[in-house]
């Protein structure tokens, strides 16, 4: 009687276990893809995706080491009837050179509404140039394409990936849930407009670890309703630094909150950890923020709040930021500062940063002390303070 009770649960979890059933490659190969670097592969990856997300087992799409896929915007959607996909990158995918084939488009390669997806090893080459030399010479030019775009998904993860020469930002996770990215190589000139490295927003359980990112904006950007945020072990530089806003562009917005940036190398950065607001009224805030353990190197502005963000001053000269700062430390932040301000805290005249930590900081600018400049911000220090605290 208990061998009868007993033999169908265990024979039904084997069964309808997904972590136990047969996994499925597909080879891109075989829907058609041409890995010569100039042939469309889109259709054939979109039928690869379609097969793995499709199965009810888990699956991998797989693009071997043979040359180069030219792939025009793609869109990898959910949800799937599993959650475990691996996309296996051996090579190189290729974006189209004229920007105007995927510059209004959004993203490249957007992952939207899937949970359980992990996408791994692989250059993804944005070939961004021919839209940053539009932008320069300020012709009419599309805003540029996102070059992988994580939305609305959850539980995903990111590694060994390559991104280089972005059209725009160059991954963006938005709105997402428990996504993981590692061991991450993200590069462009330090003169390319908008090439963000990694752009978080809308998410909740995001991780970044072990990455090097180069780039002509910021190393990663965080923006509105961004919580238990992880970046550690980051090589930042060139570009702009670590930040998070630009915050309290709209009215109404949702606030950052826990944010961890651990162990980062900043390299002739414009700035080191950077918290930025629009110096107009929002709901926004920024609550709970650790900076531990930063290396600087001939950065502008290693330490920065900026509550004055007025870009070609519209819309908020006269006006003062309403996103409120608070609990923020910075702990065990060294090196060298390009500029000869190496601490600005410049706050909001009615929402004056609170409980601003410094906890054993030396900056130095051209071998000699560095200066502290502070506006409407109070905290406290501990350790040894260089240079001296400014706040109140
Ligand atoms: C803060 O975020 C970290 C991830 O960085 C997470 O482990 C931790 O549980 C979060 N803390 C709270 C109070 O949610
Ligand atoms: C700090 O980060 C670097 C990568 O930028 C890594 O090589 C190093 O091992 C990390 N240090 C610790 C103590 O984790
Ligand atoms: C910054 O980059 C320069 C040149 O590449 C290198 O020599 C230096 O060691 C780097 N600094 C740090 C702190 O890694």
């Amino acid at each position: 009687m208990a061998n009868h009770i007993n033999f169908f649960p265990a024979f039904l979890f084997i069964l309808f276990n997904p972590s136990l059933a047969i996994a499925v490659t597909y080879n891109v190969l075989n829907f058609g893809a041409k890995p010569d670097g100039v042939t469309d592969s889109t259709a054939a990856f979109l039928k690869a995706w379609s097969a793995a997300c499709g199965t009810p087992n888990p699956a991998t799409i797989y693009v071997p080491q043979e040359g180069k896929y030219f792939l025009r915007n793609v869109q990898f959607r959910g949800p799937c009837k599993n959650k475990a996909i691996t996309i296996h990158i051996d090579s190189t995918l290729v974006a189209p050179s004229d920007y105007n084939v995927i510059g209004n488009n959004g993203n490249w390669l957007l992952f939207d509404s899937v949970d359980g997806v992990s996408i791994r090893g692989g250059t993804l080459d944005g070939q961004g140039n021919g839209l940053w030399a539009c932008k320069k010479s300020s012709k009419n030019c599309p805003s540029g394409a996102t070059t992988l775009g994580i939305s609305k998904s959850k539980n995903v993860e990111i590694s060994g990936l390559t991104s280089l020469n972005s059209q725009m930002f160059h991954i963006v996770i938005n709105g997402c849930q428990d996504v993981k990215v590692k061991g991450v190589k993200v590069l462009a000139p330090r003169n390319s407009p908008n090439t963000d490295g990694i752009h978080v927003q809308m998410s909740v359980g995001v991780t970044i670890f072990n990455s090097k990112i180069g780039t002509g904006d910021d190393c990663v950007s965080i923006g509105p309703a961004t919580t238990n945020l992880l970046i550690q072990n980051v090589a930042c530089g060139p570009g702009h630094g670590i930040s998070i806003g630009s915050l309290g562009k709209d009215y109404r917005e949702a606030g950052v909150q826990n944010v961890t940036v651990k162990n980062i190398t900043f390299n002739n950065t414009q700035n080191g950890v950077r918290i930025k607001t629009w110096g107009r009224p929002s709901t926004g805030f920024v609550k709970g923020v650790l900076f531990h353990h930063a290396i600087m190197d001939n950065v502008h502005n290693p330490i920065l709040i900026d509550q004055n963000y007025c870009p070609n001053n519209k819309n908020c000269p006269g006006k003062v930021s309403g996103v409120k700062i608070s609990e923020v430390t910075y702990r065990d932040i060294q090196g060298t500062s390009a500029g000869q301000v190496a601490v600005k805290f410049d706050c909001s005249k009615t929402n004056p940063c609170q409980r601003i930590k410094l906890e054993n900081v030396k900056l130095t600018y051209k071998n000699q002390p560095a200066q502290a400049s502070c506006a409407n911000a109070a905290g406290t220090t501990s350790g040894s303070i260089e240079p001296t605290s400014c706040l109140y």
